[in-house]
């Protein structure tokens, strides 16, 4: 039997993209498979936590031993993960849509021929992260993501404080290392102690780690 030292502690994890509708048929979307947080949602579980796990559209299986909670937009994802606190730990690993149209139709919108398209105004969405990392209900533990093609280590950094995080898990998602999408990772932690360098690692190795990680806090 593998130890459980999460045993009676409850975490939430967002993992995939969240749609943002256009109108009916169209949508505006994050690139995310939901691997790498499907996978921390199966590791928390398995070191005993008790796991809800807020989904956006992803096509990858359930995790075994969690509550799965679907949802489209970020709005939708906002309130599951408000719905299911109290918790101990929340990781925040969904690739949230940071706009949304600030008012989708309820009719598909028709392509008017010689006419351009028709433009779009959007709107910020709430940042989940940070509503949590700042909420009166915010769990002892709260972990974010910062995948960014550039300036990786100081956006984390500046992600930290900002978003109310005790760490950020930071990767470099440029197309070239082929992490969206793919199996593998490989990221560094960043928090007030520093930075600690993890080696190219499955996402289901960098989940484990940090489920370990996460483990040791408590
Ligand atoms: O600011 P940025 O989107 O780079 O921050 C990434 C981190 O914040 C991730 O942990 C992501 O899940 C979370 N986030 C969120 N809600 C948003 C935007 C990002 O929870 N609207």
């Amino acid at each position: 039997d593998t130890p459980k030292p999460l045993a009676g502690k409850r975490a939430i994890v967002t993992s995939g993209p969240t749609h943002e509708p256009i109108d009916p048929v169209r949508y505006i979307a994050n690139r995310s498979s939901g691997k790498q947080g499907h996978a921390i949602a199966a590791s928390l579980a398995r070191l005993g936590a008790e796991v809800t796990l807020v989904s956006g559209p992803v096509t990858i299986p359930d995790p075994a031993g969690v509550t799965v909670i679907r949802v489209e937009s970020a709005a939708d994802m906002l309130e599951a993960v408000t719905s299911a606190l109290p918790a101990d730990i929340a990781v925040f690993v969904a690739a949230v849509a940071d706009w949304r149209v600030a008012a989708a139709s309820g009719e598909k919108i028709k392509k008017q021929p010689g006419e351009g398209p028709a433009p779009l105004e959007l709107t910020e969405n709430p940042d989940i992260l940070k509503t949590i990392g700042h909420h009166e209900n915010r769990p002892k533990l709260v972990v974010g993501f910062a995948a960014e093609t550039s300036d990786v280590i100081s956006s984390a950094q500046a992600k930290l404080a900002r978003k109310g995080a005790d760490f950020i898990v930071a990767n470099d998602v440029s197309p070239a290392t082929g992490i969206m999408g793919g199996d593998r990772n490989r990221v560094r932690i960043v928090s007030s102690d520093g930075v600690e360098d993890w080696p190219d690692l499955s996402k289901a190795e960098v989940a484990d780690r940090l489920a370990a990680r996460i483990a040791e806090a408590f």
